[in-house]
């Protein structure tokens, strides 16, 4: 039989039937009323995944691409921004503001660890800042920053909170508007369980007022263009129509599943997982209190290489888990538990994993791990 891969990686994730069949479906052209009727459905659906009452532009681009429009559109050469650097992609933010010419204080926390909340409310204070750029779910250290209270201070003292939700929106509790979230970013393949393609941008009235003064150049990514395009529900280019469909369909799973039980599901396989490693004696990479529910990260054992562990998985079991990034690479590896992962497909990994550690060495009894993940799950972890 040929091997089924599955994908444990934090994006792309595994895309459901009903997903794949709505995206299959012949496509409808894009300036007609059946596709405002459809950006207009989303429109609503994506306002309760976020929590948002603002218009949410949906861009035919990659995460990177959403957080470019916003950097690009609100801030002007000379803007002072603070980036909250927590791994991987808070160090993209970072980038991204400078090379649209923002003076970036970029405060690093460590890889593995959270935004300090009072050292953030310290540099606040110390400098008079246009932004704050923040991830949610830091995908590459599997750490989660506490919007809320980053929000607490930016609403405080009138700066604008940009927040890269690219791998937590569908996954993790979010509500930008009660959280004094400015601009929230988001994506298509990750919890929202679609192929790659899409970013989503949201903007409060205030974020508005930047972008009305911005001055730089900007043309395919503009959120001017694609606010003027949404007054009629449409774009101003050619979107991806099958990811917006496919999209639809991925959102009515999650609203007719709940939000809050989505929530839960993905915190119990966070726990189960974590669990499962710590009954091998592996460490989590992130401390447990802000640990990410939609995807872990662990070291590997003593004079082990992450890689070899994901090689060996992969090619006896066809389980695709994700590596290390930059300095972390080959020390830790990353299993996502996000979108549309189940009980059977979370025990099934984390049993393979435990045949490929000993397969390499490692001291072991096998079933070890599945029964602490079982143990979780079977706690009434999930509500059932
Ligand atoms: C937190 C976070 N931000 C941004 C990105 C970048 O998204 P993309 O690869 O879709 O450009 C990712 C992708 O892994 C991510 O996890």
């Amino acid at each position: 039989m040929p091997q089924k891969t599955r994908l444990f990686i934090p994006g792309p994730t595994p895309v459901p039937p009903q997903v794949a069949e709505a995206m299959a479906r012949p496509l409808i052209g894009h300036r007609t009323q059946d596709f405002a009727g459809l950006y207009a459905r989303l429109t609503k659906k994506l306002q309760q995944v976020c929590g948002t009452v603002n218009e949410v532009y949906i861009l035919t681009a990659s995460g990177t691409g959403g957080m470019e429009a916003a950097v690009a559109s609100i801030l002007n050469p000379g803007d002072k921004v603070l980036a909250l650097v927590t791994g991987k992609f808070g160090e993209r933010f970072a980038e991204l503001a400078k090379v649209y010419g923002a003076a970036v204080d970029a405060v690093e926390f460590g890889w593995g660890n959270p935004a300090d909340v009072n050292l953030v409310e310290d540099r606040m204070k110390a400098g008079k800042y246009k932004a704050v750029l923040a991830t949610h779910n830091e995908t590459s250290t599997t750490v989660v920053n506490d919007i809320k209270s980053i929000g607490e201070l930016t609403r405080k003292e009138g700066v604008l909170l940009v927040v890269d939700a690219v791998s937590s929106a569908g996954g993790i509790e979010m509500h930008a508007d009660d959280w004094g979230v400015d601009v929230l970013i988001t994506a298509s393949q990750k919890a929202l369980m679609v192929p790659p393609g899409l970013a989503m941008v949201s903007m409060s009235p205030q974020a508005w007022e930047a972008v009305k003064k911005g001055r730089n150049p900007r043309y395919y990514l503009s959120l001017y263009a694609a606010k003027r395009s949404f007054a009629r529900y449409n774009t101003p280019y050619t979107p991806a129509v099958s990811l917006f469909v496919g999209l639809d369909a991925a959102l009515d799973m999650i609203l007719s599943e709940g939000l809050d039980n989505v929530y839960r599901r993905h915190i119990a396989f966070g726990k189960a997982t974590r669990a499962a490693m710590k009954s091998l004696g592996l460490k989590p990479l992130a401390p447990e209190e802000w640990a990410s529910p939609v995807v872990t990260g662990v070291w590997a054992p003593e004079g082990m290489n992450a890689d070899d562990i994901r090689r060996s998985v992969l090619k006896d079991y066809g389980i695709l888990l994700a590596g290390g990034q930059e300095q972390l690479k080959g020390r830790i590896f990353r299993i996502s538990h996000m979108g549309y992962i189940d009980a059977v497909d979370l025990l099934g990994m984390i049993a393979v994993i435990e045949i490929g550690l000993k397969k390499l060495g490692y001291p072991l009894a096998l079933g070890t791990a599945t029964a602490a993940a079982q143990a979780v799950l079977a706690g009434g972890e999930l509500g059932v």
